[in-house]
């Protein structure tokens, strides 16, 4: 039996994971997905599939403290399944905190699995990149539950680049509690349906006698701003960069515009098998 556990912002990785699961089951091996909110949580199974969105060429804080929290000396094979907005190899070094927490508890990791999926921060995919970005992955999918299945995998030689980047943006972790105090709710927009109170995996969103609170967890998956309705939530100094709205994955991804940053490394992985 292998357990999935997925720790998703926006929905991109848990998409990505719902699909691993079916792949997995087409090939008759069991798998059971659990969703991770804070971190938390338990694993029973041998076998772990990690799932998670690239925050600031690192793995996010409640992945972390999963793994942080599982115990030492059981022993199971661990692949990590990852969502990014970049193609970028800069990326690569992503899950090395994951593995060294997880080998020092004697895990054996066996591979990792990357798609690429639309951003919920920085600018907006259009929907036909979306769309791209999504079939690209169903395509990739079934060869990742192939190579679990078999018990096989490749984990990616980070670059120095890809290190060095990873190592500063740790920095970055730490400021995402400092930015969620400073979340804010335009109450002119806000239609009160209590979305991002519900829905913060962190429960780091109260609302208390008419007003919103917005206390010291934030890990910045953006689920609150990105899902609201009304988009009335502004995310702190980093607003410029928000994104709200799912996106419409059906439409016609042949109709998908080039993507004008990082161009190449797009094209690339979408021609990829
Ligand atoms: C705080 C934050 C930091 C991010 N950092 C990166 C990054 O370093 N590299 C990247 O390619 N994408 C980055 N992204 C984009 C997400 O990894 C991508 O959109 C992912 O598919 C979101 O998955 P989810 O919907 O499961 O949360 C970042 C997103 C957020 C919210």
């Amino acid at each position: 039996m292998t357990g999935i556990y997925v720790f998703s912002g926006t929905g991109n990785t848990l998409k990505c994971a719902a699909a691993l699961r079916d792949a997995l089951a087409e090939l008759g091996a069991e798998a059971v997905l659990h969703e991770v909110k804070d971190g938390s949580e338990k694993a029973a199974e041998d076998d772990l599939v990690l799932c998670y969105p690239v925050y600031g060429f690192n793995a996010p804080l409640p992945m972390l403290r999963f793994c942080r929290g599982l115990e030492a000396g059981r022993g199971g094979r661990v692949w990590f399944l990852k969502t990014s907005g970049e193609p970028l190899r800069l990326n690569d070094n992503s899950s090395a905190e994951l593995t060294r927490i997880l080998r020092k508890k004697g895990f054996d990791i066996r591979g990792e699995f990357g798609y690429i999926m639309p951003y919920d921060i920085i600018f907006r995919h259009t929907d036909e990149a979306a769309s791209l970005m999504w079939e690209t992955a169903k395509r990739r999918i079934p060869a990742a539950a192939k190579a679990i299945a078999a018990g096989e995998g490749t984990l990616p030689a980070p670059g120095a680049a890809a290190k060095l980047m990873s190592v500063i943006c740790r920095i970055e972790h730490g400021f995402y509690p400092v930015n969620g105090r400073l979340f804010r709710v335009d109450k002119s927009k806000c239609l009160r349906c209590m979305k991002c109170v519900e829905s913060c995996p962190e429960g780091n969103i109260r609302y208390v006698n008419g007003r919103f609170k917005f206390g010291g967890r934030c890990v910045c998956c953006t689920r609150c701003a990105f899902g609201c309705p009304a988009d009335a939530i502004h995310i702190g100094v980093i607003d410029f960069m928000r994104v709200n709205g799912p996106y419409d994955f059906t439409r016609d991804p042949q109709k998908a515009e080039p993507i004008k940053y990082c161009r190449k490394a797009y094209e690339r992985y979408f021609s990829e098998q």
